[in-house]
């Protein structure tokens, strides 16, 4: 078998890049270790810089995203209890929208079923081959029977725990890394979100962030500390917690009910150099890890295959290794850019088990410093609604 290029994963980073080079007229093959159902199932980002709403509509899929996702032009930060709003309209004259992960890899997979393009799911042993000569390949297991599939270029789209990562000689990939000492224990719920805009709170007991899906859905986060067996929480326990972490009248707002589903996510800034590997490309998660309190991730594997469509584009429309060439570069420019915002929110609104009093002041004096000054404001706004692609 032959294709032009192989895509390994097909979380968003992998389905995107499949649809944006399908409008270039270049074929794909999507593996993907799991079933359509199970990657469905995981509950994960909610928010979308206006870049990547931009980017999904020229694609061709966000009729839905712009029917039933909400636009915002707002968040609340919180301190002790002391709330400030962040207008993002008035900061920098753009807004988010609100639209889940799940919603917007529903819509590429019914894009690419529609397209007749080819994805397998549930291809097991995924190997990238020879990609540092011009003739890669990658094999995979289906129902037993072992394939192998020949093509131009290899995306290595699988995410953090994925094969392509892995393939190079380990002396080729540097990593960087900063693991931090707690999780975010999350909660969906079907009832209406507390505020009609984002919450994220820094309050003595750890962190909170309310956030939702629709009017009628909404998503609780609280921080734990790493290693809390889910099980611990009940319902009733998680509810108590985040109204004790929540400024009053959100706490006297909240509308509680059983989880429809609840999980711990680790938290970690992780970034993998270069991105290419003679003809293996890594985008998305497979490359970076941003911790959630930016709400970067899933825009930064935006970006990153934005680019990579762009120098696959380019290769088979002029035979050009220009846009391949400066992949790598071009695209962690951005990444580091995305890393050091989610760092910086990350470190501002979490409680560090290690914080002295001086931390804690230093934490408290960023909240004031950036509420009070239009220009740190500014900063905030540009970077939280996405900078340019
Ligand atoms: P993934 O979604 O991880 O997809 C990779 C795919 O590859 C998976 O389907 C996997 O099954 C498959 N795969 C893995 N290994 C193999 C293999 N060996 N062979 C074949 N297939 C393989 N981001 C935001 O932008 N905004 C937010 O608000 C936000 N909130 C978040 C909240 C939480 C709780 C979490 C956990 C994450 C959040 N993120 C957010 C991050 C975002 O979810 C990820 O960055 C995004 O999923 C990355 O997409 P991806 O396609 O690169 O990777
Ligand atoms: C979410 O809705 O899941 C969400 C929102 C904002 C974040 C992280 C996650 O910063």
């Amino acid at each position: 078998m032959r294709t032009q290029v192989v895509i390994v994963g097909a979380g968003p980073a992998g389905l995107l890049l499949g649809r944006l080079l399908e409008q270039r007229g270049i074929e794909t093959l999507i593996l993907e270790r799991r079933s359509a159902e199970y990657v469905l199932g995981r509950i994960r980002a909610g928010v979308l810089e206006h870049g990547t709403r931009g980017l999904l509509n020229a694609a061709g899929v966000g009729a839905r995203m712009e029917q039933e996702g909400l636009p915002h032009d707002g968040v609340a930060l919180c301190f002790d209890g002391e709330q400030h709003r962040f207008d993002f309209h008035d900061l920098v004259g753009r807004e988010v929208m609100v639209y889940g992960q799940t919603e917007v890899t529903r819509d590429l997979m019914d894009a690419r079923a529609a397209s007749g393009a080819a994805t397998v799911y549930e291809a097991e042993d995924v190997a990238p081959r020879d990609f540092d000569g011009d003739r890669p390949r990658v094999s995979y297991r289906k129902d037993g029977v072992t394939h192998e599939v020949a093509c131009d270029f290899i995306a290595g789209c699988d995410g953090f725990h994925g094969v392509c990562r892995q393939s190079p000689p380990a002396s080729a990939v540097s990593s960087f890394e900063r693991v931090y000492p707690f999780g975010w224990l999350g909660v969906l719920v079907d009832q209406p979100p507390v505020s009609p805009e984002l919450i994220y709170a820094n309050h003595a007991r750890g962190f909170a962030l309310c956030s939702m899906r629709s009017p009628t859905r909404s998503r609780y986060y609280l921080q734990c500390d790493a290693g809390t067996n889910v099980n611990t929480w009940s319902d009733e326990r998680f509810w108590d917690e985040l109204r004790r972490r929540l400024p009053s009248a959100a706490a006297d707002a909240l509308r509680t009910g059983p989880s429809l589903e609840k999980s711990i996510a680790p938290l970690r800034s992780f970034v993998a150099e270069p991105l290419r590997f003679g003809r293996l490309f890594l985008a998305g998660d497979a490359a970076h890890i941003v911790p959630p309190t930016g709400a970067k991730g899933l825009n930064l594997a935006v970006s990153d295959v934005a680019y990579l469509a762009e120098a696959f584009g380019e290769y088979y429309a002029e035979r050009s290794e220009a846009g391949i060439d400066a992949y790598s570069a071009r695209a962690l420019r951005r990444v580091w850019k995305a890393e050091r915002f989610s760092w910086w929110m990350t470190t501002m609104l979490h409680r560090f088990p290690e914080a002295s009093a001086f931390d804690r002041r230093m934490q408290r004096a960023e909240f004031d410093y950036l509420s009070g000054s239009r220009a740190a404001s500014q900063a905030m706004a540009e970077n939280y609604t996405g900078l340019p692609m």
